[in-house]
Parts: C-alpha cells; sequence; structure tokens
C-alpha cells in the first residue's frame, strides 16, 4: 500500500472533541473522490468510534486522550485508526452484533454503522490496555475520475 498522504492528531476525551474529529476526517477524506453523501458517512463513522472511546474506553473520564491517523493509501482508500488506552473490548463479537449495548439506555448500533458505510473494519483491544478501530473505504481512483 502506498500512502499518499495522512494526518495524526491527539485529543482530550471531551465531548466537544467528537465534532472537532468528525470535521476533521471530513475535511481531510473531501481530497478523495467521493460525494458529499459519502463524507457524511465517514463522519458519523467517526463520530461513532470517538463517542465509543470516550464513553465505554473511559467511561465519560475527559482528562484521557484518543488518537485518529487518518491516510489515503493507493490514491483511492481511505483509512482511518482511532486509539484510545481505555478498558478495552471483553467480546468484540459481541460487541459487533447490532443492537448490542453494555449500557442498557443505549442502542447499541455504532459498530452497526461502522460495518455499513465502510469497506473494512478490523478492532484490535486488550481488556485493561484500550482500543484501536480500524475503518477503510475506497472510492473512484483519482485518475480515472475525469473518465468515469
Ligand atoms: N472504545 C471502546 N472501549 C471499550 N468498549 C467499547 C468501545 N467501543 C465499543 N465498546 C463496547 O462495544 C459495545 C457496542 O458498541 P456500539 O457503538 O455498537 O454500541 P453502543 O455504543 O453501546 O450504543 P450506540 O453506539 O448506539 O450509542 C458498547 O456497548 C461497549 O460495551
Ligand atoms: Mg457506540
Amino acid at each position: 500500500m502506498n500512502v499518499k498522504n495522512y494526518v495524526h492528531f491527539k485529543f482530550l476525551s471531551l465531548p466537544e472533541n467528537v465534532s472537532f474529529a468528525r470535521s476533521c476526517v471530513g475535511a481531510f477524506a473531501s481530497q478523495l473522490d467521493c460525494t458529499l453523501d459519502e463524507i457524511e458517512e465517514i463522519k458519523l463513522v467517526v463520530s461513532e468510534a470517538v463517542s465509543n472511546s470516550i464513553i465505554h474506553g473511559y467511561d465519560n473520564r475527559t482528562d484521557q486522550q484518543i488518537e485518529i491517523i487518518v491516510s489515503i493509501l493507493d490514491n483511492r482508500t481511505l483509512e482511518i485508526l482511532i486509539e484510545d488506552h481505555g478498558k478495552g473490548i471483553k467480546d468484540v463479537k459481541q460487541a459487533l452484533e447490532p443492537t448490542f449495548s453494555s449500557d442498557p439506555a443505549r442502542m447499541g448500533l455504532g459498530f452497526t454503522f461502522m460495518k455499513s458505510f465502510m469497506d473494512e473494519i478490523d478492532i484490535r483491544t486488550e481488556p485493561g490496555a484500550g482500543t484501536v478501530v480500524r475503518l477503510k473505504r475506497s472510492f473512484p481512483a483519482h485518475d480515472q475520475k475525469n473518465y468515469a
């Protein structure tokens, strides 16, 4: 994979940083050949993953760190890594099930949105150490843009 561009940023686990992170990744993704609706989908999955880190990973503690690395691979693939050093996920298979939530007040749909809007989702997690969610989605290659 050829990395054409990337942005790497780190921020505090404050709820107001959810919108910062989603706008930041949305702005970066707009250099790809994607529609405004697709940008909205990218922004949504970023909010879901960052909210999960704050709410579940850090139990709403606001003094922790979240890191995002967003890259463009081979001119056409967006890869987003969202990393926290929170409590981790005990059972990933169960966490990925639609409507599963460890909090009865929540819908349990965050991972379902991530799965449906992205081509690939990969979760690395360790109880007590944290979680990295890797999301990938491909768009038409730049050099094919004018011929599509
Ligand atoms: N970063 C994380 N750290 C620890 N646990 C997580 C993390 N992300 C997800 N989880 C666990 O996975 C479950 C499923 O996450 P998902 O986003 O699908 O649903 P939810 O956050 O519970 O509800 P919703 O996203 O609809 O508000 C969560 O309830 C939580 O137990
Ligand atoms: Mg969620």
